[in-house]
């Protein structure tokens, strides 16, 4: 039976890059979806930028452009970079669009209408400076625990303690640097813990026999945390924020917006949606509403990273199925890439970006083929270990796959004008009892595309092994083999077809050039085997694929060490971590001084009362600093790719204030402000004092 399945990926945030980490999950998707096409299955593949929430506010505010400015440059580059990949889906979307505030406000009112929508008053830090209320990322002190400077408001990345930004020491706000306060405010809670009977019973269900909705490690955790006996209650889920924020207002709740993990998945059906509006024949209903979704047997499957696994397995499914929607048929979970073995690292030039991967000539096709290969329908993290993958796409693609036609094609095209004549049968039937099509297609539908390459990779060997028993190349050069010549060669390039039909959803730009090549229509997964006929023509072969060599990946290492923004403190970037023992080597010392000489620097605390950007000026940001004099001073200073001048208002900072005035371009420069950095590593680092100190205190 022909299935009918609106596929989904994660909504990657409006504010950052595709690395190479994003990849993963993207494409085992569309091999999914690829495979399931060339089966005959109806499949629509949605995705979109998730648009919302403080970090996009921020970042734009920080690069001096409205949000909505900021979210459609990084659309087009999100898209682009899918694109290059071979991620192609049928529509790209935003959350920040009309379709999904309208189903925004619609789960909203429904839920609201079923009781499950709840106001309480909560407390919550608070920027006063900023005057905007801290997500727990926004707040950093030290850790409750163990003392660790500078944790977030969350967890300890020192200890791994989780605690309320309430439990941490000297808290401060990573956006003004100042003591944030607590303040009330009233919140719209979804009220999750009257969900736990559904939940129970939802997490452990399959949607069709055999397949379950969770992966069978997340069924287990999800009864192990929803258990009766576990004595503990399913918190309700605080769906609110307060303004300033970038997303949807609560209609009728003015100041009050929808937090952005609400309507970001809600995000998949205002695409799909948004689909439809393109295409007329697309009954969103069918996929998207309870009772039709049953009576059609539509399929809702969605792929994410194991981080978002508790929205998806929780909060989503419940506010689907008490809004009256239809509830997911699958979540297919990917683990975290590691590279050689190690989480991503700026410092050592793996956080890869998807782009420089291009930049520097790598094929996509390697990438997709390498992550097919390590991908086994599980959990488990995929390490990308980049003599692995050389090895692998030498060995499989060019010296496997692509040998075959290479070795065969010239032959046909040389001595008998391009066509074919009648194949071995008997090899035929050799490599059709090889050939196990029906384990390659299961573990294609298993997502263990691991298993399907082993497989496929078996053939090739099989096909390889006829090439070399055979030797065309010894038939060439005798009279009266022609024959042999024509037939082996024929046969060779017909399990050569065979060989690109089931790399296909790998391998989709390579396989049409093979199409193209072998002059056949596009390879579909259907219907009886067929050899390619005698006379067919095939065309001039083009070589499909080069080697990948190690000087490559070497310099994309590099340039993902070099070419690497500022660090944003306040964007946390997944799987990004800095590995200490990787840091560059602290700057070399200066030479000894005495006291007398550092106590002719005149060092004071200055509050920033003005900040702003300079006309004509890349680098610099105009600052009035406070020192307790009767007029601030004016003082450029060089940090313009750290700061947004908004953010520095208000905080304190430390400066030279007995440095020759000097005349700059812009104006008079009258002293410095203190900051660290260092050239191997990016960022600016502006210095801070300790609460209670202000402004004109001497510092020695
Ligand atoms: N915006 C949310 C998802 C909302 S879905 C309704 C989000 N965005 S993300 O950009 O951080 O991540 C997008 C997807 O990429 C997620 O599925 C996430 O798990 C995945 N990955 C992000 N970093 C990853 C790795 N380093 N490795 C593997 N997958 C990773 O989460
Ligand atoms: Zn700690």
């Amino acid at each position: 039976m022909s299935r009918k399945i609106l596929v989904t990926s994660a909504l990657p945030y409006a504010n950052g890059d595709i690395h190479l980490g994003h990849l993963v999950g993207y494409i085992q998707a569309d091999i999914w979806v690829r495979f399931q096409r060339m089966r005959g299955h109806t499949v629509f593949y949605v995705c979109a930028d998730d648009a919302h929430g403080t970090p996009i506010m921020l970042r734009a505010e920080k690069e001096g452009i409205t949000p909505e400015a900021l979210i459609q440059r990084v659309h087009g580059e999100h898209k682009r970079d899918f694109n290059d990949f071979g991620v192609v889906f049928d529509n790209y979307h935003s959350t920040h669009s009309p379709e999904n505030r309208a189903y925004a406000e619609d789960f909203y009112t429904r839920l609201k209408a079923a009781g499950l929508i709840e106001t309480r008053a909560i407390e919550q830090f608070y920027d006063p400076v900023k005057e905007m209320f801290l997500p727990d990322r926004f707040i950093k002190g030290e850790c409750p625990k163990c003392g660790a400077a500078d944790q977030y408001g969350d967890n300890c990345e020192a200890c791994g303690a989780a605690y309320a930004p309430t439990d941490l020491k000297n808290p401060r706000s990573a956006v003004s640097g100042v003591t944030p306060e607590l303040r009330t405010s009233e919140h719209f809670f979804f009220k999750l813990s009257h969900c736990a009977d559904f939940l129970r019973v939802w997490t452990a269900s399959e949607s069709r026999p055999g397949v379950r909705r969770l992966p069978i490690e997340a069924a287990n955790k999800m009864r192990e945390w929803l258990g009766r006996d576990a004595g503990r209650e399913l918190a309700d889920w605080d769906i609110s924020r307060d303004a300033p924020y970038f997303g949807f207002e609560i209609p009728d709740a003015p100041g009050k917006y929808f937090y952005v993990w609400l309507d970001a998945p809600i995000g998949y059906l205002a695409s799909f949606k948004n689909l439809a509006h393109k295409n007329a024949s697309i009954s969103v209903e069918n996929y998207t509403d309870a009772s039709k979704a049953a009576e059609s047997q539509t399929e809702m499957v969605h792929f994410i990273g194991k981080d978002i696994l508790y929205f998806h397995a929780l909060f989503w499914p419940a506010m689907l199925e008490f809004a009256g929607y239809r509830t997911p048929s699958q979540l297919c979970v990917n683990g975290f890439l590691t590279i050689d073995g190690a989480k991503m690292s700026k410092s050592r030039g793996t956080f890869i970006n998807a782009r420089s991967w291009l930049d520097q000539k790598l094929n996509p096709e390697a990438l997709r083929y390498y992550f097919a290969s390590k991908s086994n329908g599980s959990m488990e993290d995929v390490d990308l270990n980049f003599d692995d993958l050389i090895a692998r796409i030498n060995s499989d693609l060019v010296g496997k796959f692509i040998n075959i036609a290479s070795r065969c094609a010239g032959f046909i095209e040389k001595r008998f004008d391009g066509k074919l004549t009648a194949i071995d049968d008997a090899a035929a039937q050799a490599f059709i009892e090889t050939w196990k099509e029906g384990s390659i297609s299961a573990a294609f539908d298993m997502r263990d595309y691991s298993r399907a390459l082993r497989e496929i990779m078996r053939l090739a060997d099989h096909a390889n092994q006829y090439i070399n028993d055979k030797k065309p190349w010894e038939l060439a050069k005798h009279e009266g083999k022609e024959e042999e010549l024509h037939r082996v060669c024929s046969t060779a390039l017909t399990l050569f077809r065979d060989l690109a039909r089931y790399l296909k959803p790998v391998l989709p730009a390579m396989v049409s050039q093979v199409e193209d090549f072998l002059g056949i229509p596009p390879l579909d997964w259907q219907g009886a085997w067929q050899p390619l006929p005698a006379g067919h023509r095939v065309n001039h072969y083009n070589h499909l694929m080069t080697r990948i060599e190690r000087a490559r990946i070497d310099a994309l290492i590099e340039a993902n060490r070099a070419t690497l923004a500022p660090t944003d403190s306040t964007a946390a970037t997944k799987g990004s971590s800095v590995n200490p023992s990787a840091q560059p080597a602290a700057a070399e010392s200066s030479p000894t001084i005495n006291i007398d000489d550092f106590a002719k620097v005149d060092l004071r605390i200055a509050r920033i009362v003005e900040a702003s950007h300079v006309e004509g000026a890349e680098k610099l940001l105009r600052l009035q600093l406070d020192i307790g004099e009767e007029k601030p001073r004016q003082v450029f200073a060089g940090i313009k790719s750290a700061y947004a001048p908004e953010a520095l208002v208000g905080r304190l900072t430390v400066m030279v204030a007995n440095l020759a005035p000097r005349k700059m371009k812009f104006g008079l420069s009258e002293g410095m402000v203190l900051a660290a950095s260092n050239p191997a590593t990016p960022g600016i680092y502006l210095l801070s004092p300790d609460s209670g100190a202000v402004a004109g205190m001497r510092i020695k």
